[in-house]
Protein backbone atom coordinates (compact mmCIF):
# COMPACT_ATOMS: atom_id res chain seq x y z
CA UNK A 1 0.00 0.00 0.00
CA UNK A 2 1.18 3.43 -0.50
CA UNK A 3 4.01 2.63 -2.75
CA UNK A 4 5.57 0.98 1.01
CA UNK A 5 6.86 4.74 1.27
CA UNK A 6 5.87 4.17 4.96
CA UNK A 7 8.09 1.43 5.75
CA UNK A 8 10.69 2.02 8.02
CA UNK A 9 9.61 5.94 7.77
CA UNK A 10 9.55 8.00 11.42
CA UNK A 11 6.28 9.30 11.55
CA UNK A 12 4.88 11.75 14.23
CA UNK A 13 1.43 11.87 14.36
CA UNK A 14 -0.54 14.35 16.68
CA UNK A 15 -4.17 13.32 18.60
CA UNK A 16 -2.74 9.92 18.60
CA UNK A 17 -5.01 9.12 21.85
CA UNK A 18 -7.68 10.30 19.64
CA UNK A 19 -10.66 8.46 17.59
CA UNK A 20 -8.82 9.14 14.15
CA UNK A 21 -5.55 9.02 15.84
CA UNK A 22 -5.91 5.19 16.96
CA UNK A 23 -6.82 3.98 13.69
CA UNK A 24 -3.98 6.18 12.15
CA UNK A 25 -1.20 4.94 14.01
CA UNK A 26 -2.47 1.77 14.10
CA UNK A 27 -2.75 1.35 10.40
CA UNK A 28 0.90 3.15 10.00
CA UNK A 29 2.29 0.76 12.34
CA UNK A 30 1.29 -2.35 10.66
CA UNK A 31 2.67 -0.16 7.20
CA UNK A 32 5.95 -0.86 8.60
CA UNK A 33 6.13 3.04 9.79
CA UNK A 34 8.29 3.73 12.97
CA UNK A 35 5.19 5.84 14.64
CA UNK A 36 5.75 8.25 18.22
CA UNK A 37 1.86 9.74 18.91
CA UNK A 38 1.71 13.37 20.67
CA UNK A 39 -1.25 13.72 22.82
CA UNK A 40 -2.96 14.11 25.79
CA UNK A 41 -4.71 11.49 27.67
CA UNK A 42 -7.67 9.89 26.12
CA UNK A 43 -10.79 12.29 27.93
CA UNK A 44 -13.67 9.55 26.96
CA UNK A 45 -14.38 6.56 29.09
CA UNK A 46 -14.01 4.16 26.96
CA UNK A 47 -11.47 5.11 24.64
CA UNK A 48 -10.12 3.42 21.75
CA UNK A 49 -6.50 4.13 22.95
CA UNK A 50 -7.22 1.66 26.15
CA UNK A 51 -9.93 -0.42 24.84
CA UNK A 52 -7.03 -1.36 22.51
CA UNK A 53 -4.01 -1.46 24.74
CA UNK A 54 -2.46 0.83 22.86
CA UNK A 55 -0.27 2.53 25.24
CA UNK A 56 1.72 -0.98 25.03
CA UNK A 57 1.93 -0.67 21.02
CA UNK A 58 2.32 3.05 20.41
CA UNK A 59 5.20 5.05 22.00
CA UNK A 60 3.64 8.36 22.95
CA UNK A 61 4.40 11.51 24.40
CA UNK A 62 1.30 12.71 26.61
CA UNK A 63 1.83 16.51 26.39
CA UNK A 64 0.07 19.49 25.39
CA UNK A 65 0.63 21.04 21.86
CA UNK A 66 0.32 24.47 23.53
CA UNK A 67 3.88 23.07 25.21
CA UNK A 68 6.10 24.41 22.91
CA UNK A 69 9.49 23.42 24.85
CA UNK A 70 8.04 19.95 24.96
CA UNK A 71 6.93 20.17 21.05
CA UNK A 72 10.34 21.09 20.00
CA UNK A 73 12.02 18.49 22.34
CA UNK A 74 10.04 15.82 20.94
CA UNK A 75 10.71 17.04 17.28
CA UNK A 76 14.45 16.95 17.66
CA UNK A 77 14.58 13.82 19.50
CA UNK A 78 12.71 11.75 17.23
CA UNK A 79 13.70 13.38 13.81
CA UNK A 80 10.55 12.51 12.23
CA UNK A 81 10.61 12.11 8.44
CA UNK A 82 6.66 13.08 7.99
CA UNK A 83 3.97 14.88 10.78
CA UNK A 84 -0.10 13.96 10.50
CA UNK A 85 -1.56 16.80 12.37
CA UNK A 86 -4.49 15.74 13.71
CA UNK A 87 -4.49 17.16 17.71
CA UNK A 88 -7.55 19.08 18.32
CA UNK A 89 -10.52 20.01 20.06
CA UNK A 90 -12.92 18.75 17.57
CA UNK A 91 -16.54 19.20 19.02
CA UNK A 92 -19.14 21.85 18.11
CA UNK A 93 -21.09 22.15 21.03
CA UNK A 94 -17.98 22.34 23.35
CA UNK A 95 -16.58 24.96 21.24
CA UNK A 96 -19.49 26.91 22.49
CA UNK A 97 -18.81 26.40 26.31
CA UNK A 98 -15.10 26.90 25.43
CA UNK A 99 -14.40 29.08 22.82
CA UNK A 100 -10.57 30.09 23.54
CA UNK A 101 -9.48 26.61 24.38
CA UNK A 102 -10.90 25.75 21.21
CA UNK A 103 -9.22 28.14 19.07
CA UNK A 104 -6.26 27.75 21.49
CA UNK A 105 -5.70 24.41 20.43
CA UNK A 106 -6.98 24.75 17.47
CA UNK A 107 -4.98 28.12 16.01
CA UNK A 108 -2.37 27.70 18.11
CA UNK A 109 -1.74 24.58 19.06
CA UNK A 110 -1.53 24.31 15.10
CA UNK A 111 1.22 27.09 14.70
CA UNK A 112 2.72 25.64 17.33
CA UNK A 113 3.08 22.42 15.58
CA UNK A 114 4.19 23.85 12.56
CA UNK A 115 6.98 25.90 14.32
CA UNK A 116 8.84 23.06 15.43
CA UNK A 117 8.29 21.09 12.47
CA UNK A 118 10.58 24.21 11.22
CA UNK A 119 13.28 24.29 13.22
CA UNK A 120 13.47 20.13 13.10
CA UNK A 121 15.61 19.50 9.44
CA UNK A 122 14.17 16.01 9.00
CA UNK A 123 10.55 16.94 8.52
CA UNK A 124 9.81 16.54 4.99
CA UNK A 125 5.86 16.69 4.60
CA UNK A 126 3.38 17.87 7.32
CA UNK A 127 -0.47 17.18 6.47
CA UNK A 128 -2.43 19.61 8.45
CA UNK A 129 -5.89 17.90 9.17
CA UNK A 130 -9.00 20.16 9.23
CA UNK A 131 -12.25 19.78 7.96
CA UNK A 132 -15.02 20.30 5.36
CA UNK A 133 -16.66 22.79 8.36
CA UNK A 134 -13.64 25.27 7.08
CA UNK A 135 -15.54 26.35 4.62
CA UNK A 136 -18.14 29.40 4.66
CA UNK A 137 -21.37 27.33 4.71
CA UNK A 138 -23.33 28.96 2.03
CA UNK A 139 -26.20 26.57 2.77
CA UNK A 140 -26.40 25.50 -0.97
CA UNK A 141 -26.18 21.93 -2.25
CA UNK A 142 -23.65 21.96 -4.55
CA UNK A 143 -20.19 20.72 -3.46
CA UNK A 144 -17.46 23.11 -2.40
CA UNK A 145 -14.07 23.52 -4.05
CA UNK A 146 -10.47 24.19 -2.32
CA UNK A 147 -10.79 27.58 -3.29
CA UNK A 148 -13.99 28.37 -1.57
CA UNK A 149 -14.00 30.72 1.03
CA UNK A 150 -13.01 29.76 4.32
CA UNK A 151 -15.36 30.63 7.14
CA UNK A 152 -17.12 28.89 9.76
CA UNK A 153 -20.19 30.00 11.74
CA UNK A 154 -19.52 28.44 15.32
CA UNK A 155 -16.17 28.66 16.87
CA UNK A 156 -15.00 25.30 15.89
CA UNK A 157 -15.69 25.40 12.48
CA UNK A 158 -14.09 29.50 12.15
CA UNK A 159 -10.88 27.73 14.18
CA UNK A 160 -10.15 25.36 11.77
CA UNK A 161 -10.92 27.61 8.69
CA UNK A 162 -8.10 29.72 10.80
CA UNK A 163 -6.10 26.97 10.62
CA UNK A 164 -6.00 26.63 6.92
CA UNK A 165 -5.52 30.23 6.45
CA UNK A 166 -2.41 29.73 8.39
CA UNK A 167 -1.31 26.84 7.25
CA UNK A 168 -1.20 28.67 3.69
CA UNK A 169 0.09 31.24 5.42
CA UNK A 170 2.69 29.44 6.71
CA UNK A 171 3.23 27.95 3.45
CA UNK A 172 4.34 31.40 1.64
CA UNK A 173 6.22 32.70 4.43
CA UNK A 174 8.29 30.28 5.50
CA UNK A 175 8.35 27.45 3.40
CA UNK A 176 9.20 28.96 -0.02
CA UNK A 177 13.12 27.71 -0.19
CA UNK A 178 13.64 23.97 -1.33
CA UNK A 179 15.06 22.29 1.85
CA UNK A 180 11.97 23.19 3.86
CA UNK A 181 9.36 20.71 4.30
CA UNK A 182 5.98 20.23 1.74
CA UNK A 183 2.70 21.39 3.77
CA UNK A 184 -0.65 20.35 3.02
CA UNK A 185 -4.19 20.50 4.59
CA UNK A 186 -6.56 17.56 4.80
CA UNK A 187 -10.52 18.70 4.91
CA UNK A 188 -12.91 15.55 5.63
CA UNK A 189 -16.11 15.86 6.88
CA UNK A 190 -18.43 13.69 9.65
CA UNK A 191 -16.82 10.59 10.14
CA UNK A 192 -18.29 7.01 11.21
CA UNK A 193 -16.32 4.18 12.71
CA UNK A 194 -15.84 1.80 15.94
CA UNK A 195 -13.92 3.29 18.14
CA UNK A 196 -15.97 6.58 18.88
CA UNK A 197 -17.44 7.55 22.31
CA UNK A 198 -17.02 11.31 21.91
CA UNK A 199 -20.14 13.70 23.22
CA UNK A 200 -22.97 14.26 21.03
CA UNK A 201 -21.85 12.72 18.07
CA UNK A 202 -24.71 10.45 16.24
CA UNK A 203 -23.19 6.90 16.04
CA UNK A 204 -21.33 6.43 19.94
CA UNK A 205 -25.14 8.09 21.30
CA UNK A 206 -27.02 5.38 19.65
CA UNK A 207 -24.55 2.60 20.38
CA UNK A 208 -24.40 3.86 24.59
CA UNK A 209 -28.59 4.16 24.20
CA UNK A 210 -28.74 0.78 22.39
CA UNK A 211 -26.27 -0.96 25.37
CA UNK A 212 -27.94 1.08 28.02
CA UNK A 213 -31.18 -0.52 26.78
CA UNK A 214 -33.06 3.22 26.46
CA UNK A 215 -34.27 4.40 23.35
CA UNK A 216 -32.23 6.65 20.61
CA UNK A 217 -33.39 10.08 21.08
CA UNK A 218 -32.65 12.39 17.91
CA UNK A 219 -33.58 15.75 17.63
CA UNK A 220 -33.19 16.67 13.99
CA UNK A 221 -34.25 13.40 12.33
CA UNK A 222 -34.48 15.44 9.03
CA UNK A 223 -30.95 16.47 8.95
CA UNK A 224 -29.30 15.10 5.97
CA UNK A 225 -25.56 14.67 6.57
CA UNK A 226 -22.78 13.39 4.31
CA UNK A 227 -21.57 9.98 6.61
CA UNK A 228 -17.89 8.56 5.60
CA UNK A 229 -16.12 5.95 7.32
CA UNK A 230 -12.92 6.75 9.35
CA UNK A 231 -10.97 4.67 6.96
CA UNK A 232 -12.15 6.52 3.70
CA UNK A 233 -10.16 10.01 5.17
CA UNK A 234 -7.20 8.26 6.67
CA UNK A 235 -6.47 6.79 3.12
CA UNK A 236 -6.85 10.12 1.84
CA UNK A 237 -4.10 11.88 4.23
CA UNK A 238 -1.88 8.55 3.56
CA UNK A 239 -1.90 9.02 0.46
CA UNK A 240 -1.42 12.62 0.50
CA UNK A 241 1.75 12.04 2.49
CA UNK A 242 2.99 9.50 0.57
CA UNK A 243 2.79 12.46 -2.28
CA UNK A 244 4.51 14.63 -0.76
CA UNK A 245 7.09 12.14 0.59
CA UNK A 246 7.34 11.95 -3.32
CA UNK A 247 7.25 14.99 -5.05
CA UNK A 248 7.22 17.68 -2.05
CA UNK A 249 6.03 20.52 -2.98
CA UNK A 250 3.67 19.43 -6.14
CA UNK A 251 0.98 18.34 -3.79
CA UNK A 252 1.16 20.51 -0.72
CA UNK A 253 -2.01 22.15 -1.15
CA UNK A 254 -5.21 21.79 0.15
CA UNK A 255 -7.12 18.63 -0.57
CA UNK A 256 -10.81 18.11 0.04
CA UNK A 257 -11.81 14.03 0.96
CA UNK A 258 -15.77 13.36 1.40
CA UNK A 259 -17.61 10.13 0.33
CA UNK A 260 -19.50 8.73 -2.35
CA UNK A 261 -22.20 11.81 -3.49
CA UNK A 262 -25.02 8.48 -2.32
CA UNK A 263 -23.89 8.56 0.92
CA UNK A 264 -26.04 11.50 2.45
CA UNK A 265 -28.66 10.26 4.65
CA UNK A 266 -30.90 11.88 7.50
CA UNK A 267 -30.06 11.56 10.73
CA UNK A 268 -33.23 9.04 11.06
CA UNK A 269 -32.36 7.05 8.33
CA UNK A 270 -28.48 6.40 9.90
CA UNK A 271 -30.22 5.97 13.19
CA UNK A 272 -32.50 3.44 12.27
CA UNK A 273 -30.01 1.83 9.93
CA UNK A 274 -27.91 1.24 13.31
CA UNK A 275 -30.57 -0.41 14.97
CA UNK A 276 -31.55 -2.49 11.79
CA UNK A 277 -27.64 -3.52 11.81
CA UNK A 278 -27.39 -4.11 16.01
CA UNK A 279 -30.46 -6.09 15.96
CA UNK A 280 -32.34 -4.16 18.57
CA UNK A 281 -32.80 -0.74 19.59
CA UNK A 282 -35.50 2.04 19.05
CA UNK A 283 -35.51 5.31 17.55
CA UNK A 284 -37.62 8.53 19.28
CA UNK A 285 -37.34 11.67 18.33
CA UNK A 286 -36.63 14.44 21.23
CA UNK A 287 -36.61 18.11 21.38
CA UNK A 288 -35.02 19.83 18.60
CA UNK A 289 -31.77 21.35 19.37
CA UNK A 290 -31.48 25.14 19.92
CA UNK A 291 -28.03 25.91 18.95
CA UNK A 292 -27.23 26.41 15.31
CA UNK A 293 -26.67 23.45 13.14
CA UNK A 294 -25.36 23.81 9.68
CA UNK A 295 -27.28 22.80 6.89
CA UNK A 296 -25.91 19.73 4.51
CA UNK A 297 -22.42 20.45 3.52
CA UNK A 298 -21.26 18.76 0.45
CA UNK A 299 -17.45 18.70 -0.61
CA UNK A 300 -16.29 18.70 -4.60
CA UNK A 301 -13.99 15.50 -4.37
CA UNK A 302 -12.51 16.09 -8.27
CA UNK A 303 -8.93 17.52 -7.00
CA UNK A 304 -8.30 14.58 -4.76
CA UNK A 305 -9.62 12.03 -7.64
CA UNK A 306 -7.80 13.97 -10.09
CA UNK A 307 -4.30 14.89 -8.67
CA UNK A 308 -4.00 12.16 -6.05
CA UNK A 309 -6.07 9.40 -7.44
CA UNK A 310 -7.81 9.41 -4.22
CA UNK A 311 -11.76 7.84 -4.25
CA UNK A 312 -13.94 6.63 -1.77
CA UNK A 313 -14.74 3.22 -1.54
CA UNK A 314 -17.05 2.35 0.76
CA UNK A 315 -20.75 3.25 0.80
CA UNK A 316 -23.14 4.56 3.77
CA UNK A 317 -24.35 1.44 4.19
CA UNK A 318 -21.05 -0.52 4.37
CA UNK A 319 -19.63 2.09 6.54
CA UNK A 320 -22.66 1.55 9.10
CA UNK A 321 -21.99 -2.07 9.08
CA UNK A 322 -18.27 -2.20 9.57
CA UNK A 323 -19.09 0.41 12.56
CA UNK A 324 -21.94 -1.56 14.03
CA UNK A 325 -20.19 -4.50 13.75
CA UNK A 326 -17.17 -3.29 15.41
CA UNK A 327 -19.13 -1.98 18.50
CA UNK A 328 -21.20 -5.15 19.02
CA UNK A 329 -17.51 -7.30 18.81
CA UNK A 330 -16.58 -4.81 21.69
CA UNK A 331 -19.90 -5.27 24.28
CA UNK A 332 -18.85 -9.06 22.99
CA UNK A 333 -15.91 -8.50 24.89
CA UNK A 334 -13.96 -10.22 21.92
CA UNK A 335 -10.51 -9.06 21.04
CA UNK A 336 -10.65 -5.35 19.52
CA UNK A 337 -6.88 -5.25 18.40
CA UNK A 338 -7.64 -7.88 16.45
CA UNK A 339 -10.72 -6.81 14.93
CA UNK A 340 -9.78 -3.23 14.19
CA UNK A 341 -6.39 -4.98 12.16
CA UNK A 342 -8.93 -7.01 10.36
CA UNK A 343 -11.14 -4.16 9.46
CA UNK A 344 -7.82 -2.45 7.96
CA UNK A 345 -6.62 -4.97 6.15
CA UNK A 346 -10.32 -5.45 4.62
CA UNK A 347 -10.43 -2.28 3.57
CA UNK A 348 -7.23 -2.72 2.11
CA UNK A 349 -8.14 -5.26 0.24
CA UNK A 350 -11.09 -3.67 -0.55
CA UNK A 351 -9.17 -0.92 -2.37
CA UNK A 352 -7.35 -3.74 -4.50
CA UNK A 353 -4.38 -2.04 -6.48
CA UNK A 354 -5.55 1.86 -5.79
CA UNK A 355 -3.28 2.72 -3.31
CA UNK A 356 -0.76 0.34 -4.24
N1 LIG B 1 -14.36 12.82 13.91
C1 LIG B 1 -14.90 13.53 12.93
O1 LIG B 1 -16.05 13.30 12.50
C2 LIG B 1 -14.08 14.61 12.27
C3 LIG B 1 -14.60 15.25 11.13
C4 LIG B 1 -13.85 16.24 10.49
C5 LIG B 1 -12.59 16.57 10.99
N2 LIG B 1 -12.12 15.95 12.12
C6 LIG B 1 -10.79 16.35 12.60
O2 LIG B 1 -10.00 15.18 12.78
C7 LIG B 1 -9.14 15.35 13.89
C8 LIG B 1 -9.33 14.20 14.87
O3 LIG B 1 -10.67 14.16 15.33
P1 LIG B 1 -11.16 13.02 16.33
O4 LIG B 1 -12.58 12.82 16.06
O5 LIG B 1 -10.22 11.87 16.26
O6 LIG B 1 -10.98 13.77 17.73
P2 LIG B 1 -10.70 13.15 19.19
O7 LIG B 1 -11.30 14.11 20.16
O8 LIG B 1 -11.09 11.74 19.27
O9 LIG B 1 -9.13 13.24 19.32
C9 LIG B 1 -8.47 14.46 19.53
C10 LIG B 1 -7.00 14.19 19.83
O10 LIG B 1 -6.33 15.45 19.97
C11 LIG B 1 -5.63 15.43 21.21
N3 LIG B 1 -5.57 16.78 21.75
C12 LIG B 1 -6.60 17.62 21.98
N4 LIG B 1 -6.13 18.77 22.52
C13 LIG B 1 -4.78 18.64 22.61
C14 LIG B 1 -3.73 19.47 23.08
N5 LIG B 1 -3.97 20.69 23.55
N6 LIG B 1 -2.46 19.00 23.04
C15 LIG B 1 -2.20 17.75 22.57
N7 LIG B 1 -3.15 16.92 22.09
C16 LIG B 1 -4.41 17.37 22.12
C17 LIG B 1 -6.42 14.51 22.11
O11 LIG B 1 -5.60 14.06 23.19
C18 LIG B 1 -6.79 13.41 21.13
O12 LIG B 1 -5.68 12.54 20.98
C19 LIG B 1 -9.45 16.73 14.46
O13 LIG B 1 -8.53 17.65 13.94
C20 LIG B 1 -10.83 17.03 13.96
O14 LIG B 1 -11.08 18.40 13.88
C21 LIG B 1 -12.83 14.99 12.75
Amino acid sequence: MFNNIYKNKKVLVTGSTGFKGSWLTLWLQSLGADVLGYALLPDTEPSMYTELGLKHRINTIFANILDRDKLKKTFNDFSPDIVFHIAAQPLVLRSYDEPVLTYETNVIGTLNVLMAARQCDSVKAFVNVTTDKCYENKEVTTGYKEDDPMGGYDMYSSSKGCSEILSSSFRRSFLEDEKSFALATARAGNVIGGGDWARDRLIPDCIKAINNSIPIEIRNPAAVRPWQHVLEPLSGYLLLGQKLLEYGKLYAQAYNFGPIELSVLTVAEVAQKVVDNYGKGKVIVGEKKTFHEAGLLMLDITKAKEELGWTPALSADKAIKNTVDWYKKYYHKENMYDYTMQQIKEYEEFCGEKYA
